[in-house]
């Protein structure tokens, strides 16, 4: 497949795995990543070579700098003629310096509740509205194009049986909601635009690494092996609905998907 990916919160390890997997599988296809951080080094020989086949942006994530980005992309895809047809949002927070999941009601934190949705639900939302601009001019609602979101099962309502981890777990489902709504408004306009709530399961990066014991054996994946799932996920939305004989189904506005394909309850 060629055409262009772009790959938001690009530094997350599972975004840079997917970003090496783009490069190293297509050829024809351009990577835009967008990122607080700069390049990473395994990345950056991709950004120097002489097709820039990788172009890394720098954002702070605030509106003003966010319509900077949306911007930049519109430019560079004009320029290189390349479609946009691939857009992922690595965003998320589960535990840092300050932060770390509830276990019980009473750990639950003004503050740390308020950062940790402004990094998987605000910041996520905010891309959405911003990102609607040039999908609107680009793709002018006839290319198909998949935008997917990193969410994790634990954001599903449904499916909470365990409960704890309240900040994350309630980020997760309200970033499901608000991809499932904008999904809808979306489908108005951009008919051929496809939304995925990703579930990537647990991931040995720097966010899953301090609880990674209880994990069971097989069940922690590279983010190589994730990014390969993502892709295949990504490319089933793409492909067109099997029409069979006398069933009028109609696409879901959105889907919640696991990294095997398999469906997960809102
Ligand atoms: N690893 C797992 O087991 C697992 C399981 C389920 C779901 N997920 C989800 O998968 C996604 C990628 O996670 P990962 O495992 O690759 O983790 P990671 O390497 O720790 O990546 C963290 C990501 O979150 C962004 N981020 C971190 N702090 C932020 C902040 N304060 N403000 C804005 N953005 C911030 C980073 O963006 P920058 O590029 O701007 O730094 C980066 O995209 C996350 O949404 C996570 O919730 C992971």
């Amino acid at each position: 497949m060629s055409g262009a990916v772009l790959v938001i919160g690009a530094q997350s390890e599972i975004g840079q795995a997917l970003i090496g997997r783009v490069l190293a599988e297509e050829p024809e296809s351009q990577v835009i990543a967008v990122s607080r951080s700069s390049c990473p080094d395994v990345l950056s020989s991709h950004v120097s070579d002489e097709r820039a086949r990788l172009v890394w942006l720098r954002c702070d994530y605030s509106d003003k700098q966010m319509g900077e980005v949306v911007k930049d992309c519109a430019d560079l895809l004009a320029e290189k003629q390349r479609t946009l047809s691939r857009l992922v949002i690595c965003n998320g927070r589960l535990h840092d310096a300050t932060i770390s999941p509830e276990k019980r009601i009473e750990e639950i934190d003004r503050e740390a509740l308020h950062a940790v949705f402004e990094s998987n639900a605000v910041i996520p939302a905010l891309w959405l509205k911003h990102l609607k601009v040039l999908l609107k001019t680009h793709l002018k609602g006839k290319i198909p194009a998949v935008i997917a979101v990193l969410s994790a099962r634990i954001g599903s309502i449904e499916d909470n049986g365990k409960g704890g981890w309240y900040a994350y777990r309630a980020s997760k489902a309200a970033l499901n909601m608000l991809l499932k709504t904008s999904a809808i408004e979306y489908q108005r306009t951009l008919p051929e635009l496809r939304f995925i709530a990703f579930h990537p399961g647990t991931t040995d990066t720097p966010l899953s690494k301090p609880f990674q014991r209880s994990v069971p054996e097989g069940k922690l994946f590279t983010p190589d092996f994730v990014a390969a799932s993502l892709l295949a996920r990504l490319s089933e939305a793409l492909a067109p609905v099997e029409e069979e004989a006398g069933d009028n189904r109609k696409r879901p506005p959105a889907r919640f998907v696991a990294w095997d394909g398999s469906e997960i309850p809102w």
